[in-house]
């Protein structure tokens, strides 16, 4: 791979109402970056101080490099500031979740409500014997026991690990055993666009072999008469009847384990990244606070599965502990029509609407009618996550769906960094494409394999410079697999991203740097293909890949989906390519362009750019089980 590439950047921009930077808590990114840069140790030590601990820390920071320790030998519990805190004062009755079921069904859990069940919840699990550093699995639908699951192990010391209900009993069952799991916590159904997914079903040929897993706790879904039959079996609700409301936090060390979760890496099995309790909630408190500006009448909506980070950070445990009201939902985006979302934030009048790229292209795919259907007067800030935000989608977002009114928070970050790193802070300029500056608290850089910063306009690897609270602290049981992050470039935290900056430090993330095509010695990113082609009105979605040629090295190929009102022809597809030509040159023009109805992706929306390539090269795609259906 050659060192570096030039990217063309648009300077199109958007300034947000003045009014946001008067009231954000954040009101002057500069002014607030300058004095983190000052002093990092008294920033983060200031925000820190504005949640409990039951004993300070010695010092703010140990680092160690690859190694770091935060909030040294302070002790807390997470759930005492994300529930004890809030039932003490006026937000005891407030909402902290409401759900919506895939039927439409609602439940609304308050603060005080929340905190009964995960401290019954809790007591149930000490009484099966499990306590501090057994590792859980929670393996659920989005239900609200999902989250009380989460919450009731945080609170004794237990490690829990959640597995998306999505994935299948392969999955499971290398996470399982990884993680060495001593319980896991499971449905006996879920439901997703109005199926049936028998959950229990796929748990047990996982645990059929999966030695370690002692107890098994079914929540009943259906409200079926069976109870569970097995030994280790327990009924979720039979167990939170026998016990009692109350289950003291445990008081846990700052560096003791919070959670594992699996990450699928480009090659090789899924890798387990550890959390930590201390680090973990300054870091998800503070962008919860500071990124999404939450204010305490806001109603946030995230529309990822707790399963993934990005639900650990935003639906669980950053919002709980900013004590706002959190809005989640077991439906999805085009179920039962195209304006499911849409409808949702006009029923429970969302504030803070923060979904993934992938989404929002589907939602343009089917067009403007469906959102126009809906009051979406509450919304006030709008966030994306988990893949380069195209130009196009931001302005369809920012136009369409924000009227031209809600900031856009583009956040860049990973499952390795627990929290948001990168993002265009509320109240400052928007770049449609680019993410942003990193937040302060954060040190971020694009530079070379040699860890030499990169000037505007060339492309290279996004790394962070300097520890920050939330970062990973290991990979569970692969320590070697941890340094790597580090000791690619050495001295930096590498993320495996390809990026770019402009002049005023703006960052725009290209893709991961495996998705990286050399095209007759040309360094050609998928994304920017990809976005080229986005950027045509017929194109809904699209996916490129590089396919070894003879005399260029490697051939671009593109594969794409049509908006509504669109079909396949060649005069389309003479079209597509002139129009990738004069976006990006010649030498980005695809040489093959197929139709596809759809386009494989993880569970978590992103393009499975692999599968693809494998299935046109006629070779085994390696490990798919984070495929969806
Ligand atoms: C990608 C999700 C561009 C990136 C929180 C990263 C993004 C990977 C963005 C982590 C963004 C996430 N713009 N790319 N705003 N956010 N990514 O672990 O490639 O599921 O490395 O965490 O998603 O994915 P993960």
């Amino acid at each position: 791979m050659n060192e570096t590439f030039d990217v063309k950047l648009s300077e199109k921009h958007y300034l947000p109402d003045p009014r946001f930077r008067e009231t954000a808590w954040t009101p002057d990114y500069t002014a607030a970056y300058q004095a983190f840069l000052a002093d990092p140790e008294a920033f983060w030590d200031e925000i820190a101080r504005e949640l409990v601990w039951f004993e300070p820390w010695d010092r703010v920071r140990e680092w160690n490099a690859p190694y770091a320790r935060w909030f040294v030998n302070a002790r807390l519990n997470i759930t005492y500031n994300c529930l004890d805190r809030h039932v003490t004062s006026e937000r005891r009755d407030k909402p902290a979740l409401i759900w919506r079921g895939d039927g439409g069904e609602e439940r609304t859990l308050t603060y005080q409500e929340l905190f009964e069940d995960v401290s019954r919840f809790a007591r149930g699990l000490v009484s099966l014997g499990i306590g501090k550093g057994d590792r859980v699995c929670i393996y659920m639908p989005l239900v609200p026991e999902q989250i009380i699951a989460m919450l009731a192990c945080a609170r004794i010391g237990a490690v829990h690990s959640v597995v998306f209900g999505g994935f299948g009993a392969g999955a499971l069952r290398t996470r399982l055993n990884d993680a060495s799991v001593k319980a896991v916590i499971t449905a006996d159904v879920g439901y997703r666009r109005g199926k049936t997914i028998p959950l229990k079903e796929i748990a047990d040929e996982a645990l059929a072999d999966a030695p370690s897993v002692e107890v098994v706790i079914v929540l009943n879904r259906s409200g079926s008469a069976a109870k569970p039959g097995g030994d280790r079996e327990v009924d979720f609700a039979d167990l939170m009847e026998r016990s009692a409301p109350d289950c003291p936090a445990a008081s846990m060390d700052a560096e003791d384990p919070l959670f594992i979760l699996y990450t699928s890496g480009s090659t090789g099995t899924p890798k387990g990244i550890v959390h930590t309790c201390g680090g973990y909630m300054v870091g998800t408190y503070y962008t919860t606070r500071h990124v999404f500006d939450v204010k305490d009448d806001d109603i946030l909506w995230c529309t990822a599965d707790p399963g993934w980070i990005t639900g650990h950070s935003y639906v669980v445990y950053g919002p709980l502990a900013a004590g706002v009201t959190v809005a989640i939902t077991e439906g999805t985006p085009d179920y039962p029509d195209p304006g499911a979302f849409w409808k949702m934030i006009q029923d429970l009048k969302v504030t803070i609407f923060y979904t993934a790229p992938t989404a929002i292209r589907m939602f343009m795919k089917h067009g403007e009618a469906w959102p126009e259907k809906y009051d979406l007067t509450s919304l006030r800030i709008l966030g994306s996550v988990g893949e380069p935000l195209n130009p196009e989608a931001f302005e369809w977002y920012y136009q369409v769906i924000g009227k031209s009114r809600c900031p856009i928070v583009d956040t860049w970050w990973q499952t390795e960094t627990g929290m948001h790193m990168i993002t265009t802070m509320i109240g400052e300029p928007m770049l449609p494409g680019f993410a942003g500056k990193p937040i302060p608290g954060v040190v971020a850089d694009v530079v070379d394999r040699e860890g030499r910063p990169v000037p505007p306009g060339t492309g290279g690897f996004l790394v962070i410079k300097e520890p920050w609270p939330s970062m990973m602290r290991t990979v569970h049981g692969n320590d070697e697999r941890y340094c790597t992050y580090w000791n690619t470039i050495p001295g930096y935290y590498t993320a495996g991203d390809l990026a770019v900056k402009d002049e005023n430090g703006y960052i725009m993330v290209l893709g991961r740097a495996d998705d990286l095509i050399v095209v007759a010695g040309h360094n050609i990113g998928t994304a920017e293909v990809e976005s080229a082609l986005v950027s045509h009105d017929a194109v809904a979605e699209a996916a490129v890949i590089g396919k070894p040629d003879p005399l260029k090295g490697n051939a671009i190929k593109a594969f794409v989906t049509l908006r509504t009102g669109y079909t396949a022809s060649d005069d389309l597809t003479a079209a597509l390519l002139k129009h990738v030509r004069d976006q990006l040159g010649p030498v980005a023009v695809p040489s093959e362009l197929e139709y596809a109805d759809r386009l494989p992706k993880t569970r978590s929306g992103k393009i499975m750019r692999r599968v693809l390539k494998a299935k046109e090269l006629g070779i085994d795609p390696g490990d798919i089980s984070t495929l969806e259906e």
